[in-house]
């Protein structure tokens, strides 16, 4: 059985009969399955699933639920890129963190989440055939995506011992006459890396030389540790017109079920991701996007309360990652890690059992009650490794983390 067969033996028996090959060919990604796979395990804590334990804050639901009283615009399909003030405050939003000059009218696009603007833009620009540079490990659905397209993804390990460190001269050997683009996620989920400003410059002056489209995930382009320098490859206008650039609200509003992002691209690029926008999804839920207009205006890059409430969670996760960590380093004989710097991840590789990601994951899920996701849905050198996600409560950490101790005291 290969390894992604495993994944979709872990769900429901399938029937490909009539199904295409496109859709035959990708799964659901592991991140996904392994939530599902718990419902079955009582009081499973979860270092699952990548979603903060807050909920939206009320100066969202608020808003909402005083537009949904007086505005039945909010039940009605927006215009189909989204509603125009909320791309004015994304072009906004834009200039103050990256010092982007959006168009909100042409270079803008609402999407259904992060995650339909990355297939929307992944099938805009690849076709049957063509080549897709991801580093590896890496998020399991850009995978998904680039097949869809009937790309190819083409692996470029990250160098684990550096902090999975972008390999910028393993992307540069892997271009042929078939790469299209590069997609690189920073921060970065599964390994909680945040890339250098040099590395980043050099992918772009990379994607300059070969003529290559930068597919830009920044999901989490707001949480970064350590005062560490985050480069936006929205802020290089140098590839403004290759770039796809992916953003979302899930994460730094809280936002994860509301399913709302957004692309920024050239005018060029939007109008065609548009035409999949709107075979797709027609636009985004329009309630969503009220949610979202009443996190932007309430955040002004100073003392707004959506600024207050970013810098809060960016201070809870921070803590989180330190009570992570520290659990981590007393497991020393099980795990051994490179300290996250973004996102909400840690990635540690396993030391102290053969057991393959998979199998240890199910072990841990099964055995300890703990939900992880295994390494080997990350791409090929995800295997070895289990993801972590430092998202839950100190509490939900804690007893993780006890039950891993537990486990491995009486299994190792
Ligand atoms: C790297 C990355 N990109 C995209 C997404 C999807 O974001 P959204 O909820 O905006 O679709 C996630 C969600 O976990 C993610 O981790």
């Amino acid at each position: 059985m290969d390894e992604r067969s495993v994944y979709k033996s872990i769900g429901r028996e399938e029937n490909l009969t009539g199904i295409s090959r496109r859709v035959a060919q990708i799964s659901v990604s592991a991140i996904k399955q392994m939530p599902v796979l718990a419902r079955n395990v009582p009081d499973a804590v979860s270092l699952g699933q990548g979603i903060p334990s807050f909920g939206t804050p009320a100066f969202i639901t608020e808003a909402v639920c005083e537009a949904l009283a007086r505005d039945e615009r909010i039940g009605k399909y927006s215009l189909q890129p989204g509603l125009p003030d909320l791309k004015i405050e994304i072009a906004r939003y834009l200039k103050r963190k990256k010092g982007v000059d959006a168009d909100p009218d042409r270079e803008l696009f609402v999407s259904c989440g992060a995650m339909e603007a990355l297939a929307a833009g992944i099938a805009t620009v690849v076709e049957r055939g063509d080549e897709v540079l991801i580093p590896t490990p890496n998020y399991a659905s850009h995978i998904e995506q680039i097949l869809f397209a009937e790309g190819t993804p083409v692996y470029v390990p990250l160098l684990e011992e550096q902090g999975w460190r972008l390999d910028v001269d393993g992307f540069r050997k892997s271009v042929s006459k078939k790469t299209k683009a590069i997609i690189v996620c920073n921060p970065m989920n599964p390994t909680g890396a945040v890339f250098s400003r040099k590395d980043v410059l050099e992918i772009a002056q990379l994607a300059l030389e070969k003529d290559l489209f930068v597919i830009a995930d920044e999901a989490y382009d707001f949480l970064v540790y350590d005062n560490q320098e985050y480069l936006s490859f929205a802020s290089i206008p140098e590839v403004k017109d290759r770039l796809i650039g992916t953003y979302s609200f899930s994460k730094m509003y809280c936002m994860t079920g509301w399913r709302v992002g957004f692309m920024y691209a050239s005018s060029r690029i939007i109008d065609q991701v548009l035409k999949v926008h709107d075979a797709f999804a027609i636009c985004a839920p329009t309630i969503s996007q009220y949610a979202a207009l009443a996190a932007l205006r309430a955040t002004n890059g100073k003392d707004g309360e959506g600024d207050r409430f970013i810098e809060n969670l960016v201070h809870a996760l921070d803590t989180r990652r330190k009570l992570a960590c520290s659990r981590l380093d007393s497991l020393e004989a099980l795990f051994s890690y490179q300290i996250p710097k973004g996102a909400y991840y840690v990635f540690p590789r396993i030391i102290g059992t053969p057991l393959n990601s998979m199998d240890f994951a199910l072990k841990l899920l099964y055995e300890a009650q703990v939900i992880s996701i295994p390494g080997n849905g990350f791409g090929p050198s995800g295997e070895g490794h289990i993801r972590f996600s430092f998202g839950g409560t100190e509490d939900e950490i804690n007893t993780a983390f006890d039950r891993i101790h537990e486990w491995a005291r009486i299994n190792l």
